[in-house]
């Protein structure tokens, strides 16, 4: 059946953007979550626990803005190299997330989806977040991606390898293979470009991010720590963000 989102109200939370400024995409990489813990003298993991406070806030306002698609970077493909109790600690968390959101996602009519290399991801954690998946598959709001086990460089080493094999079979020429043919086959073919990338905790980095679809992306990034970003700091990244000149590599009022 799926569920209709309430109407947006831009124009009511942020008066000063035009409409037609609210980024359609945005791409966030949640970083600090240690940084803020060991701050406070407490154990890394519990920024995590904290962190998804900041998830839900920005979710929530997100979808009232009228964005179209957010995608956060939950575990990257490096972050296996941490320390087995923080990776484990992770894993229980993004079950944790799976289940209990389940009520907001759908009170929001959220389509909750994943990007990544999911399927290496723990059963537990796996089946929670496909169930979450399944259930909000015909929500028709904002569409929250969590990239899990995501790397930049991995997606497009899948699509390469991906097409390689359509070629091999004789299903596509590889003369005729295109930007839309890799496109298509990336985690998700649906998923559009990334008009704002915010980076919090202060680092200048795309750190293997969706490396393709931030080709054009404005960056923001905030010292704020994730644990501690909330709407004012998403609305200062969008304040940010309409105010820039996007060319797409051509010339304005050209
Ligand atoms: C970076 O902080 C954050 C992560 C590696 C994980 C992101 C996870 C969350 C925000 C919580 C869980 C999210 C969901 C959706 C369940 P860091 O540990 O690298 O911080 P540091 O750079 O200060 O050490």
């Amino acid at each position: 059946m799926g569920r209709d989102p309430p109407a947006p109200t831009p124009e009511r939370i942020l008066p000063d953007v035009p409409v037609a400024k609210i980024p359609a995409s945005i791409g966030i990489i949640m970083d600090g979550n240690g940084r803020w813990a060991r701050r406070l003298g407490w154990e890394r993991i519990k920024g995590h626990t904290a962190g998804i406070d900041s998830v839900r806030e920005a979710a929530q306002e997100c979808a009232r803005l009228g964005v179209k698609e957010l995608t956060l970077y939950a575990f990257s493909v490096e972050n296996w190299k941490r320390p087995r109790p923080e990776v484990e600690y992770l894993m229980t968390l993004l079950r944790r997330f799976a289940e209990d959101e389940r009520p907001e996602i759908d009170a929001n009519a959220i389509r909750f989806t994943t990007i990544g290399r999911v399927s290496e991801l723990p059963e537990a954690t796996l089946s929670a977040l496909r169930e979450t998946e399944r259930l909000s598959a015909a929500n028709r709001g904002m569409v929250l991606r969590l990239a899990l086990n995501y790397g930049g460089r991995a997606e497009l080493a899948d699509a390469a390898r991906a097409l390689a094999a359509d070629a091999a079979a004789g299903r596509i020429d590889p003369s005729k293979i295109d930007e839309a043919a890799l496109a298509a086959r990336l985690y998700d073919p649906a998923m559009r470009d990334v008009d704002l990338m915010i980076r919090t905790a202060g680092e200048m980095r795309v750190s293997n991010f969706l490396l393709w679809q931030i080709s054009y992306a404005e960056i923001h990034v905030t010292p704020v720590l994730w644990p501690e970003f909330r709407k004012p700091h998403l609305h200062a990244a969008i304040r940010d963000f309409a105010k820039r000149e996007r060319r797409f590599g051509g010339l304005v009022g050209a």
